[in-house]
């Protein structure tokens, strides 16, 4: 049997297709080689690594450098799994890594890389997802199991009322009546928004922009609320209101959080390629960070802030963090929060092909 349009294909360019980040050292633990997914992985470009020290090019190897270097003088490679790098100031990242020693003409090592944080990632955010899913179910449930009832209990309190206008007990029945409305406005809030998304064209500068006017107003003037925007992003078919309603309950906590002295909010738009929300890959996303040089969320609270009724706060409900996370989700899109003491940063994601949106129930 014959194969009519197999052809040969170029080294290069299969090297280029994998998802697994290839480089090749020479035996100065120099770059001879780095493939489109080692550029992608190490944000660097090959023509500015090639021939490079290889700590140089990429100092996330930094502290790995000596291991390369004895195994390139032993002649036995090594694989070591969920090894972080990390480079000072950038976010670590964790790969599976299997060294090689080569057996190319001028080449020293292959090093063969896969990103694991990615993999990581895209299961925690299902599994939240889903674990948001069945609180929310939960809370409906329980919402309208107190909402029904109340609605009794406040009119008997009314007929109450009628009945004895005069009565020395009108101030229970005005405690009855206060606090059942109190219990159906929380209820009510708890179910969160129950409208239907109104979908259009916006542009994500006009919103941003709104909820930094509306920042303003309510900060003080020692707040200093500053943007960083990318004026390339296209307009999102999106609900502007709860798009605005979504930024605001998180830029309102952002506010709350910050220093006395010299509070900084930063508004930021990008647009990302290739970004995977609940198991869905899509291949543009406008990216909005909101973030604050407060106080900052600390590590086992920040694993629950999403959830309804959390709050650190006297006076809060701790329902606007899952209501703007609710209503990211009803766009189809990703909100994510990472901290540390004066620097906090919520981002959102919103994709922004129609076709590839998450089928949502309403
Ligand atoms: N930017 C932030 N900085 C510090 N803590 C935050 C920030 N955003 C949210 N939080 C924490 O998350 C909790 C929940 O927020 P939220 O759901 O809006 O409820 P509430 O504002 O009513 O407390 C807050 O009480 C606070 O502890
Ligand atoms: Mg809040």
């Amino acid at each position: 049997m014959k194969f009519p349009s197999l052809k040969r294909v170029a080294p290069a360019a299969v090297l280029d297709g994998l998802t697994t980040a290839v480089i090749a050292l020479d035996h100065a633990l120099r770059v001879a080689y780095l493939n489109s997914a080692g550029e992608t992985l190490f944000s660097v470009s090959r023509r500015h690594a090639f021939g490079q020290p290889l700590a140089q090019a990429i100092p996330h190897f930094g502290a790995l450098e000596s291991r390369l270097r004895d195994a390139l003088d032993t002649g036995s490679g090594f694989i070591e799994r969920e090894l972080r790098l990390r480079r000072s100031g950038d976010e670590s990242i964790t790969i599976d890594c299997t060294v090689t020693p080569a057996q190319l003409p001028g080449a020293g090592l292959l090093l063969e890389m896969l990103p694991v944080d990615r993999h990581m990632r895209i299961s925690r955010d299902e599994l939240l997802l889903a674990q948001h899913e069945v609180s929310r179910e939960l809370i409906r449930g329980l919402a309208h199991e107190i909402k029904n009832p109340l609605g009794g209990i406040r009119g008997a309190a009314q007929l109450l009322e009628a009945e004895f206008p005069d009565s020395e007990h009108r101030e229970y029945t005005r405690v009855i009546i206060r606090e059942a409305d109190r219990l159906k406005n929380l209820v009510n809030r708890m179910l969160g928004p129950n409208k239907m998304p109104q979908m259009a064209t916006v542009n994500v500068h006009e919103v941003v922009e709104h909820v930094r006017q509306l920042l303003e107003a309510e900060a003080s003037s020692a707040v200093l609320v500053t943007r960083d925007y990318d004026p390339s992003i296209p307009e999102v078919t999106a609900d502007r209101e709860q798009l605005i309603q979504a930024l605001l309950n998180i830029a309102r906590n952002a506010l709350q959080a910050l220093p006395e002295q010299r509070g900084i909010i930063v508004l930021r738009t990008r647009t990302r390629r290739q970004i995977t929300i609940g198991g869905q890959r899509h291949r543009l996303v406008v990216q909005i960070d909101i973030e604050d040089n407060g106080t900052g969320i600390p590590e086992p609270m920040l694993e629950r802030i999403f959830f309804p009724m959390v709050t650190t706060r006297a006076e809060g409900t701790g329902l606007g963090l899952p209501i703007a996370q609710y209503l990211i989700h009803a766009h189809g899109g990703l909100v994510e929060c990472t901290s540390r003491p004066g620097c906090t940063v919520f981002t959102i994601y919103l994709p922004l092909e129609s076709d590839d949106r998450r089928k949502t129930n309403h």
